[in-house]
């Protein structure tokens, strides 16, 4: 379950130098896999480090780096100042991450919780149900499929796409994703303000995400990258 205290923060401590840079770069990055692992997400604060992609890019293939403003120009919810549910992206990417460059005066944190803690609650048949509901596919890449399963078991481990605006109509009333659905809202969350600078990485097929309604002076940039 995620709990504030559990944040890992870490200040990675980039240096000039080549000889300690690269035992430094292997550590840190491990470090993030490890915490990936283990809480499903990391958030660093103070990240130090402008050229973001260099660092992002060692967590695996960037597959898409999307601009996240508020613009009335683009019709779609990530660019809009609307409060989102929680949810997963695109089932490709397995890590997400967002870098800061600049935040709202008002709103505009990002909200997470841990489908795992709301999976494992749930009776065995419940979780098999699971398994055979597909969700609508959002569609972005030419070879994407029709629809993909609410939970994939990889590895005896499940791995989550979920967005309840994709769930088809006939199953929204099924009682494995009404108990599944009562355990997200239920159990605890965590709401985290990117300020300058932070770099926020997500498990995506694990750790749903959300944001509070974006107000105030509505100057808000970060950088999303989905990481395959
Ligand atoms: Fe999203």
């Amino acid at each position: 379950m995620l709990q504030r205290e559990n944040i890992l923060y870490i200040r990675l401590q980039l240096t000039r130098s080549l000889s300690m840079g690269n035992s430094l770069l292997t550590y840190s990055i491990d470090k993030i896999h490890s915490a990936l692992n283990t809480d499903g997400f990391v958030f660093l604060k103070n990240f130090g480090e402008k050229n973001v992609v260099t660092r992002i890019h060692e967590l695996g293939t960037i597959i898409m780096t999307t601009d996240v403003t508020v613009s009335s120009e683009k019709r779609n919810l990530v660019n809009s100042s609307l409060a989102l549910d929680f949810h997963t992206d695109h089932h490709k990417a397995r890590y997400i991450a967002w870098y800061c460059y600049k935040q709202t005066d008002l709103g505009g944190e990002s909200k997470l919780v841990d489908a795992r803690t709301s999976y494992e609650q749930l009776p065995e048949d419940y979780k098999k149900r699971l398994q055979e509901i597909h969700l609508f596919e959002h569609k972005i890449f030419d070879d994407d499929s029709e629809s993909i399963p609410l939970v994939t078991l990889i590895d005896e481990k499940p791995h989550f796409y979920y967005s309840f605006w994709l769930v088809k109509e006939e199953d929204k009333q099924d009682p494995a994703f009404v108990a599944f659905r009562k355990g997200l809202a239920n159990n605890h969350f965590l709401k985290l303000r990117l300020e300058e600078d932070d770099l926020l990485i997500i498990d995506n097929h694990r750790i749903l995400h959300g944001r509070t309604a974006i107000k105030g002076s509505q100057d808000r940039f970060l950088k999303r990258f989905w990481i395959a």
